[in-house]
């Protein structure tokens, strides 16, 4: 008997109850991907699923790591279920991700944490029916390691809550040691999953009405690296998009130094691929990008966009930005300002710089004040905001086609394929998940407001 049968068969033995298990994400979509995968594996040992901590048997806090704020929101997180846990003392509360393929952090939680029963690593979801079993066995703390996985493991159930948006993982880790970056240390080096693989789960996906669907990886452009037989980024674009079917294609993160004008030429020619495009520039100083291991310059970063734009009128591009890298001076922030307004960014995710223990960038003399760098940060997302707002305005008059997700009060609330959202009313039923043909009439706060054409 397997550990997914054998902790079926406890807990039906332990509980009255079917047993809940509420799983929070902390972090991006890769992480929001492993959470549907924890779902999914604790679903098929006999767990429900809860969307609250409280009255739910098993909480985990699936965690990131790239910012030492994220830490700290998640540490204030876990804090309070201290109390819970001491009422409920069969509560198991478990943390796992990022954050805790850390040394450091899991010897915090070891010595400050007594509440926390379980940590397990990124690539440790497969084996957590046998980490929950002996903890019920034993009633001992399963507190692993974390050590770094380097094989790709097939098949883990994965319970999604959407009936139209899907991620699937292309490829894992990082070999890119961007030097302000955590990721390489917590996720591992790159390796790619196989496109069998993918197409089958793809596949699935399209059968089951998926219309949504993003592929994932820290650099997609590299996927396909040390496969064989060879294939690339754009071939596995292709590959998929003769998959039939009503959906758009996303993908994310790209990297300026690895797209290729053959990964552009292979959205220009497949309408399946969403136009919309994240490619993270983080800094628009030559000097900061090489300090930053980035290996492309501004130039480059400017031919690729216009590569595309010239190849595919209605592209855009979003993008993320640090400010604040270890010895910037107020002169490069400057170009990374004139670069913003230049590019005209449909979203721009800015952060502040975080120091990451164990990357090269910690090691940098860091003599920028934070009080400057909240002050740049303030200054691009005012920025950001001006050109967002246009953006929102071109739209006007348009018609567009966009996913239904969300109902509201006398209509629904539904995404274009560039992420933008849109609110209309109607009193017609069933549109959930489905798309929709709009005509903008205006804009409300950050969001669209529009006519549901027949
Ligand atoms: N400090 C601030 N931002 C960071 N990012 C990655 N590491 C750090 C760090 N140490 C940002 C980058 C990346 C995004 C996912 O997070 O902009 O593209
Ligand atoms: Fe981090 Fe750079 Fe890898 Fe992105 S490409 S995950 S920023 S190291």
């Amino acid at each position: 008997m397997n550990y997914t049968e054998k902790l079926h068969e406890l807990t039906e033995e332990k509980f009255s109850h079917i047993p809940l298990v509420n799983v929070q994400t902390f972090g991006c979509v890769q992480n929001e991907n492993d959470s549907e995968k924890i779902r999914g594996i604790l679903a098929q040992s006999g767990f429900g699923i809860s969307d609250s901590f409280e009255n739910s048997d098993v909480v985990i806090f699936n965690t990131c790591a790239i910012r030492e704020n994220a830490e700290l929101k998640i540490f204030g997180n876990i804090g309070k279920l201290k109390a819970l846990k001491a009422e409920n003392p069969d509560m198991i509360v478990a943390v796992c991700g990022c954050m805790v393929m850390q040394p450091h952090i899991v010897a915090k939680i070891k010595k400050s944490y007594p509440f926390v029963d379980i940590v397990f690593g990124v690539n440790s979801i497969e084996e957590l029916p046998y980490i929950v079993y002996n903890w019920y066995a034993s009633n001992k703390r399963q507190i692993s390691d974390p050590v770094v996985k380097t094989d790709i493991v097939e098949d883990i159930p994965v319970y999604r809550q959407s009936r139209s948006k899907a991620t699937i993982s292309i490829m894992y880790g990082c070999d890119n040691f961007c030097s302000y970056c955590i990721v390489p240390y917590v996720r591992g080096r790159e390796r790619s999953r196989k496109p069998e693989n993918i197409l089958r789960e793809f596949r699935q996906l399209v059968s089951e009405g998926y219309k949504d669907i993003t592929l994932l990886g820290q650099n997609v452009d590299s996927y396909g690296k040390n496969l064989d037989p060879q294939i690339d980024f754009a071939d596995l674009l292709s590959m998929l998009c003769k998959v039939e079917g009503d959906y758009v294609l996303h993908f994310m993160s790209s990297h300026p130094k690895d797209i290729t004008r053959k990964v552009i030429d292979t959205i220009r020619d497949n309408p399946k691929v969403s136009r919309q495009i994240h490619l993270p520039v983080q800094s628009g100083s030559n000097r900061i990008l090489s300090l930053m291991n980035r290996r492309y310059t501004v130039e480059q970063y400017k031919d690729i966009i216009s590569y595309a734009k010239e190849q595919i009128p209605d592209v855009g591009f979003s993008s993320d930005i640090i400010v604040g890298f270890p010895g910037e001076t107020y002169e490069e922030y400057l170009e990374t300002e004139k670069l913003v307004k230049e590019m005209n960014f449909t979203q721009l995710f800015t952060f502040i710089y975080s120091k990451r223990n164990g990357t090269k960038a910690a090691s940098l003399e860091d003599n920028v004040s934070h009080r400057e760098k909240s002050e740049w940060l303030n200054r691009l997302i005012k920025i950001q905001q001006d050109i967002f707002f246009k953006y929102l305005e071109s739209f006007e008059g348009k018609t567009v086609r966009a996913l239904v997700e969300e109902t509201k009060p006398q209509g629904y609330s539904a995404r274009m394929a560039n992420t933008l959202v849109v609110h209309f009313k109607t009193d017609k039923k069933d549109l959930m998940d489905s798309f929709v043909n709009l005509k903008i009439t205006g804009k409300k706060g950050t969001v669209l407001t529009a006519e549901l054409l027949q």
